[in-house]
């Protein structure tokens, strides 16, 4: 079964980006998944494509309003769940992407001005999802970003299935570091252990490595991995 993703956006010229590339784009050609994209403007009833309009209680900037987006959403909208891409969202994470993997597909909803209105975030239950505690200009690039960590996660698309399960993350632990030939370069020699053949000592030299490094540069993550 294809593994589908609708887009809502008012860009629809930046997707699918840097997804028609690489592991992606050719998941895409095969039809491991399959890519949608709707303009918003496409929904609205007045002469001059209005989607927005002014905050009430007043402020900067524009919002996008209720109506237009509840109809946007309603052409692609069917069992998939509908993520609105928002840094006012909870931080996405590589569970999440495992679990969007594991279903159907996704609906995004992409931002653009001030925001979207309340009301239609709740009455069609979506799932406010931030990248990072940085703005963008709009949930385009987010969604990029959720796809690729998605797309990447369908049977089918990464090479070594292995290499999904070993990664940043999906142990709680960031990755231990990759070496290759030559052996030594510009003075820099690859650790011994790596070059001795033994498995067993070079699995746990990279379970350490992995340790030491997510103690120095993640204490958050450290701090929950330790406690399993
Ligand atoms: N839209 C603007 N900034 C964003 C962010 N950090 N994450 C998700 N969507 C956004």
């Amino acid at each position: 079964m294809t593994w589908r993703a609708s887009v809502l956006t008012l860009f629809p010229a930046m997707f699918p980006g840097s997804l028609g590339q690489s592991l992606a784009g050719r998941a895409l050609e095969t039809g491991v998944w399959s890519l949608d994209v709707t303009n918003i403007r496409d929904f609205a009833r007045d002469r001059h494509r209005t989607v927005d309009d002014t905050p009430f209680g007043g402020g900067a900037g524009m919002v996008l309003r209720p109506d237009i987006v509840d109809a946007a959403v309603d052409s692609v909208a069917d069992e998939r769940p509908v993520v609105c891409l928002t840094p006012r969202g909870r931080h996405f994470t590589q569970a999440d992407a495992q679990r969007f993997a594991d279903g159907p597909g996704v609906i995004m909803l992409c931002g653009r001005y001030e925001g979207i209105d309340q009301r239609v975030i709740e009455s069609r239950g979506m799932l406010e999802l931030s990248i990072g505690d940085y703005v963008l200009s709009g949930g385009e690039l987010a969604a990029l970003v959720l796809l690729d960590s998605i797309v990447r996660l369908l049977p089918g698309v990464m090479g070594a299935p292995d290499s999904a399960t070993e990664e940043s993350f999906s142990s709680g632990l960031l990755e231990y570091p990759h070496y290759t030939r030559p052996a030594e370069w510009q003075g820099r020699r690859v650790p011994d252990v790596l070059l001795s053949g033994h498995h067993g000592a070079v699995a746990a030299w990279r379970q350490a490595e992995s340790e030491r490094i997510t103690r120095e540069r993640r204490p958050d993550l450290w701090a929950v991995a330790a406690n399993q």
